[in-house]
């Protein structure tokens, strides 16, 4: 693990790096699974773009972890029950990791751990029971992440990745409940 990662509150200044990040993940971490072309046509700043809207709407929950230099790292951002989803309208009513990505050249260090977990507590916080993620199901490190973080894979469906169609795998962990003392600390 790195020394000194700090999460905090993802701010609207934030959306560039977070852009950044999220399309470096794709091309790095999806060469072979998506086609080249979908990947060379993704656009950072169409992403940040998405990310400043995500991140001035009310009530977005969205953490970025950050070094002692202060660059930002990776993220996590959550769905949250009844959101519209642009992409996906069938998404609604759950609680869900929307996004969890963490800049190539600090995989394997324990980072994505890191996000998940806190994702996870965040989610208990807002009353939720159980979280899903939707992953690319060829992405065969991404399912062994989750299972590995106490996941279930309880199916798939397809769906669109910028446009390209693909497979996905849904996993869900249940969540332990709040302490009943937890909120008065
Ligand atoms: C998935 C992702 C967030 C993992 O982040 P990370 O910081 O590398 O994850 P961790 O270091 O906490 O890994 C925890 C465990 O997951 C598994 N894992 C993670 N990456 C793996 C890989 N490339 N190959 C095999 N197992 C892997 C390992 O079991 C690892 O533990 P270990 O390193 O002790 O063996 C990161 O690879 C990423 O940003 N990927 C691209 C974006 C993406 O697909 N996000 C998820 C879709 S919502």
């Amino acid at each position: 693990m790195i020394d000194g990662v700090l999460l905090r509150r993802a701010e609207s200044e934030d959306a560039w790096a977070m852009g950044v990040i999220e399309t470096a993940c794709w091309r790095v971490g999806y060469a072979g699974v998506l086609p080249q072309a979908v990947l060379e046509a993704l656009d950072e700043s169409l992403r940040a773009k998405r990310w400043r809207r995500i991140l001035r709407r009310a009530g977005s929950e969205a953490w970025v972890a950050q070094n002692l230099e202060g660059r930002i790292l990776g993220f996590t951002a959550l769905g949250l029950p009844s959101e519209e989803w642009e992409d996906e309208p069938d998404a609604q009513d759950e609680h869900r990791v929307r996004s969890l990505f963490v800049a190539p050249p600090f995989w394997r260090l324990g980072l994505g751990s890191k996000l998940l977990k806190w994702a996870e507590e965040q989610t208990v916080v807002l009353g939720g029971q159980h979280i899903l993620a939707r992953v690319p199901r060829d992405a065969s490190w991404v399912r062994k992440f989750y299972e590995r973080a106490g996941y279930t894979d309880i199916g798939g469906s397809a769906g669109r990745l910028d446009g390209h169609s693909a497979a996905f795998a849904t996993y869900e962990k249940l969540l332990e409940p709040l302490a009943p003392n937890a909120s008065h600390s």
